[in-house]
């Protein structure tokens, strides 16, 4: 038997919905924004594994090396039987965590890409065909209805993507972790940390122009899916570190004045030469940010690790 269930909570046309309220809203403002959940179709997914593999893009490499050297003091603290993993992705990460956790009976990959579900839980029932996998498409900014599953639980939420996300989003983000943590249950998490500006520009902008393709690809899923004439090839990709906020700011610049019509919501928008669409943040933290946004939401650092260099951390969190 081959315990795999895949579970869309939210119907095709409620993903409809949201994109088309998130696009009116955000390229009616000023300064305009598209929100970076809709960057990962089938395409943005396959753009995303290769972006982790890039020379540049140290954070993927940094937190395996983390998970290598500690998944079995992890395994050992959490004891975890159920793991849950928001924004799971490829889960290719997570296999040095399932490995670590000898009683482990059911993970749960929580993504908005239902390929990049499929392709993983495929890859892990092969090698793990005793484990449960019950895979969720939805969006973790949102309630989700967890399957049964024994205690205690491990929620994992690797790949620094707790950055991608503004900080009250954040806020709100980890409080509402906390209200589905028990006694005993965790929260591993994984975050990109402050550095010199050259080395995190570089990751958001490498000179192969995969990130650059990455980025532009919102504008073909809006395309598609809007009825939109987005030409790419007339926005340029830019990465800037802004370092008040200390956090990168992906933005698409329009190279020449355009006209957008967007067919599916009668919207039509106009860009001027050198505007700006922003696209994604990718806030990077200190411990002690860490430490306070955890403590805000009622959870208490345990644990923190980081790879040899100091660039990237993974924190153990449990209820306070
Ligand atoms: N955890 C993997 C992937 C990180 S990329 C890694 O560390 O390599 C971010 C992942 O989060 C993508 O797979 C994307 O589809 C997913 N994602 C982004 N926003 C999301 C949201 N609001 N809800 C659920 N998944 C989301
Ligand atoms: N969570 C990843 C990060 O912040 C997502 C990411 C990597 C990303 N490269 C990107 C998002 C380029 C948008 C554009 O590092």
């Amino acid at each position: 038997m081959s315990p795999f269930l895949l579970t869309r909570t939210l119907p095709a046309d409620a993903t409809d919905a949201a994109l088309r309220a998130d696009v009116l809203s955000g390229l009616t403002q000023h300064p305009k924004t598209l929100p970076p959940k809709w960057f990962y179709d089938a395409r943005g997914s396959e753009l995303f594994e290769e972006i982790t593999r890039l020379a540049e893009y140290y954070p993927t490499r940094a937190e395996r090396e983390i998970l290598v050297a500690r998944s079995g003091e992890i395994a050992a603290a959490s004891g975890a039987r159920t793991l849950i993993e928001l924004g799971s992705g490829s889960s290719e990460k997570t296999r040095h965590l399932l490995d670590a956790l000898p009683d482990l009976h059911t993970y749960v990959p929580v993504d908005v890409s239902e390929s990049a579900l499929a392709g993983a839980a495929r890859a892990l029932l092969a090698e793990r065909p005793g484990l449960s996998v019950h895979a969720l498409v939805a969006d973790f900014t949102h309630a989700l209805e967890l399957p049964e599953s024994p205690g205690p639980r491990l929620v994992v939420f690797l790949g620094g993507t707790l950055g991608n996300l503004l900080p009250e989003e954040r806020a709100d983000f980890l409080r509402s972790v906390r209200a589905r943590l028990a006694p005993g249950d965790g929260l591993l998490l994984g975050t990109d940390l402050v550095k010199d500006e050259g080395t995190l520009v570089a990751a958001y902008d490498d000179a192969a122009g995969v990130t650059a393709a990455f980025n532009k690809n919102v504008l073909a899923v809006v395309n598609r899916e809007l009825g939109a004439d987005f030409p790419p090839g007339d926005f340029g990709h830019v990465a800037l570190w802004d370092p008040d906020h200390e956090w990168i700011e992906m933005r698409l610049r329009a190279r020449r004045a355009l006209t957008v019509k967007i067919r599916e919501l009668d919207l039509v928008v106009q860009f001027e030469e050198g505007e700006d669409l922003r696209t994604e943040i990718s806030a990077k933290f200190r411990e002690e940010s860490v430490r306070g946004e955890l403590s805000a939401a009622g959870l208490r650092l345990d644990q923190w690790w980081t790879d040899a260099a100091g660039r990237f951390a993974l924190s153990l969190a449990t209820v306070d």
